[in-house]
């Protein structure tokens, strides 16, 4: 008769059982959507008026905790902390400082996505429960551009936030969303800006998920163009550097800075793909791009903390291979309803 071990039982020494897919990508990287509310309505990832999730389906702090210490328990070293815009969470720093509580003893790094415009009342609090980095997303440098991408956002305010967190001694990183026709001429501007100031700059290519404000079609910058006509004039060295994630990152020798290319639409690098994103709600997505998720909400509240792990395992098995946006006129329908800041940045 065989006899099947578990992996637990072929690894004695307590080491976490890691997280591994059937495709064999470690995960070991979660993602938090803390809320998929956001007080600005970015015209590429919001309509202008949406309809978020309510509130009492939200996870509380406890519910959120308990799950990450599931998934740290199971090898998992790096969060991110997204939205929505997370920092607009009542009380966002107590989460903040309980996850922060774990780096050292299993957790490498605590991250967050932000827009900014909380940070010049959060970024001390933020440095001082062990956050170390920073992604904000800015688009443009211009005011108007500004107000008319994020529908209602501040450019000073946002600015002003990221000079806090500057001062804070976080490290920043700019994502900025390319699209063509609305923001493509300060690529080279915000790059300048960004390397000059010492934080890196991540170009995003805008992904059709959910309906929102601008044409896809029309908007969409393919990366890989953009990327063979910036190498044209500054001298772009592909590094090794990498955040565990799509990006691919040169060093810029004239601006002394590193330059981030995400480029799911013209090359999809799905295979080194190693998280999944829980949703504000409780669900696990495993992929940006595709329904498959295990309501981890639904197992928590129904059969406790216990049951976590083995949803866990549930959802190492149904992880897909990757997403198929396919962005063109005769896809001019978003490849999935769900919005960007339900699933979380
Ligand atoms: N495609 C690409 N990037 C998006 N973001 C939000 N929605 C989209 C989308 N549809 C960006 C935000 C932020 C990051 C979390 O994702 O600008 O930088
Ligand atoms: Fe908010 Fe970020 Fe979406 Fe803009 S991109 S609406 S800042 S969540």
């Amino acid at each position: 008769m065989t006899v099947l071990f578990s992996q637990r039982d072929i690894n004695p020494a307590g080491l976490p059982r890691p997280l591994v897919d059937r495709h064999g990508r470690h995960i070991s990287y979660l993602r938090i959507s803390v809320t998929d509310r956001c007080d600005f309505r970015c015209v590429y990832c919001m309509a202008e008026h949406m309809e978020f999730l309510p509130r009492s389906d939200v996870l509380s702090f406890e519910e959120i905790d308990t799950i990450a210490r599931a998934f740290i328990a199971r090898g998992t070293r790096r969060i991110r902390l997204t939205g929505g815009e997370p920092l607009v969470r009542r009380d966002i720093i107590e989460l903040v400082e309980k996850l922060g509580s774990y780096i050292g003893s299993g957790l490498d790094e605590l991250t967050l996505t932000t827009n900014g415009s909380q940070l010049r009342r959060l970024a001390p609090r933020l440095a001082a429960a062990g956050v170390r980095r920073l992604n904000v997303s800015l688009d443009t440098l211009d005011e108007g551009r500004f107000r008319a991408i994020t529908r209602r956002g501040r450019l000073a305010e946002v600015l002003d936030g990221i000079d806090a967190a500057d001062e804070a001694g976080l490290k920043l990183k700019i994502n900025m969303v390319a699209m063509r026709g609305v923001n493509d001429d300060e690529i080279e501007p915000m790059m300048a800006w960004a390397h000059g100031r010492g934080f890196g700059l991540t170009l995003i290519e805008g992904m059709p998920l959910g309906e929102v404000g601008i044409d896809r079609v029309d908007s969409y910058l393919p990366l890989k163009e953009m990327r063979a006509r910036l190498a044209a004039k500054f001298t772009l060295e592909p590094t090794d550097h990498r955040s565990g994630g799509p990006a691919r990152y040169d060093w810029v020798k004239q601006t002394n800075g590193l330059l981030g290319f995400i480029t799911p639409m013209s090359h999809n690098f799905c295979e080194s793909c190693n998280r999944v994103r829980l949703t504000a709600t409780g669900q696990l997505f495993m992929c940006l791009g595709q329904e498959d998720m295990v309501d981890l909400s639904e197992v928590l509240r129904t059969h406790g903390p216990a049951a976590l792990d083995a949803a866990l395992d549930r959802a190492m098995q149904l992880k897909p291979k990757g997403h198929d946006f396919v962005l063109d006129r005769a896809h001019a329908a978003p490849a999935l309803a769900r919005h960007m800041s339900v699933t979380g940045g």
